[in-house]
């Protein structure tokens, strides 16, 4: 009797086991999408340097991408003229290697998080053109040779086109005017022959800024100049974009003979805020802008599963023009979107939950 009580509860536990491995599959992300394109994940340095291990170890099973989340920018890796600071991008490019992921650069020329001392000379004025080359010059070879043949694709160039299609005024412009976008893709090409080299922008969905990426990437390509792909960054909304107009411009991106890339995907589940509100009409929305400091209600969680759900399946029918889909941070509480364009708010904007637990949209792929 005794004996047949042990094997009694023996059979239970072991189909508690079978039970909870049926609840918690051990397949990954990147398993699910391996015949269409890279999934890709946004890594920052505590992930990098094993203060959060368990957030690193979902980036490490999950996806077959990482990029850089803030490491690799100007600020952070070249921040004096003389002096480079390699240690976390060093971590960064290390995991990726240990984990068989394919490394990116994010970003070498961008007009934000730049080295103040950039276009600048010590009297604080821009500095003259031929200045300015040299150091843009100085700062892609000497970052993409210290990586070579490990950081296998570079984000050249991040944001240097408005919605309307004109060029930003960034320093780069107004000093070296629109020639400098040909001349850093010619150098990067010259740092690192076999890296892959990409243009990057947000609000891509926007017709004039779609037809200017369209006409400037063609002409690079025209010319002999190395772009691989066109990154969508597709930090997107409940309400904005319109999903039409984005799979518009992925469809113009794709004709140009670059590949195309969600690069920085993610979405916001709250409101969304008028940035050109005035002071009262900002005072009338505050109450509302932070409404689920305690977790997302059903139905708002099921929306906003839908209209990722949505996007996946337009990168599924376009896999064949898609290289990667990367999200812009490994968990909800890791997203810029808890912070921009509000200070402390509580957003749901990725994949997985504060729990490192998948969201239903994207669960279903994990086998
Ligand atoms: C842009 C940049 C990213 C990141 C986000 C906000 O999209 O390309 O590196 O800074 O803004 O976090």
């Amino acid at each position: 009797m005794k004996y047949l009580t042990i094997l009694f509860i023996a059979a239970l536990m072991c189909s508690c086991g079978a039970a909870r491995q049926e609840a918690e599959p051990a397949g990954a992300l990147k398993d699910a999408f391996a015949d269409k394109f890279l999934i890709g994940v946004a890594v920052n340095q505590w992930q990098m340097n094993g203060e959060a291990p368990e957030e690193a170890a979902v980036a490490a099973r999950h996806y077959s991408s990482i990029v850089a989340e803030n490491v690799m920018k100007c600020e952070k890796i070249h921040p004096e003229e003389e002096g480079y600071y390699w240690a976390a991008a060093d971590s960064f490019v290390d995991f990726g290697e240990k984990n068989g992921q394919f490394v990116v650069g994010h970003c070498l020329v961008w007009h934000e998080q730049l080295a103040p001392w950039f276009c600048i000379d010590k009297e604080g004025n821009p500095v003259d053109s031929l200045t300015l080359k040299q150091r843009l010059r100085d700062h892609i070879t000497t970052i993409m040779t210290r990586y070579k043949g490990r950081v296998k694709g570079w984000d050249v160039l991040n944001e240097a086109i408005l919605d309307d299609g004109s060029y930003r005024p960034t320093p780069f412009y107004r000093i070296l005017g629109e020639g400098y976008i040909p001349y850093i893709f010619a150098v990067a090409h010259e740092a690192d022959p076999d890296a892959e080299l990409y243009y990057n922008d947000f609000g891509m969905d926007h017709p004039g800024k779609r037809d200017k990426v369209v006409s400037m990437v063609k002409a690079m390509r025209e010319a002999g100049l190395r772009v691989d792909a066109i990154g969508m960054q597709a930090h997107m909304g409940m309400d904005y974009p319109e999903l039409a107009d984005f799979e518009k411009s992925l469809e113009a991106f794709a004709s140009t003979g670059a590949k195309v890339m969600l690069t920085e995907f993610d979405m916001s589940a709250l409101p969304t805020v008028n940035m050109t509100a005035n002071i009262s009409e900002m005072t009338r929305m505050r109450e509302g802008l932070n409404p689920y400091p305690d977790g997302l209600p059903e139905d708002v969680a099921e929306r906003w599963n839908e209209r990722m759900d949505s996007v996946m399946q337009i990168c599924l029918n376009h896999a064949e023009d898609i290289s990667r889909v990367t999200f812009w941070g490994v968990h909800d509480g890791n997203s810029w979107k808890n912070n921009w364009p509000v200070f402390g708010r509580i957003d749901y904007a990725l994949p997985f939950d504060r729990a490192l637990n998948p969201k239903p949209f994207i669960k279903k792929y994990i086998k």
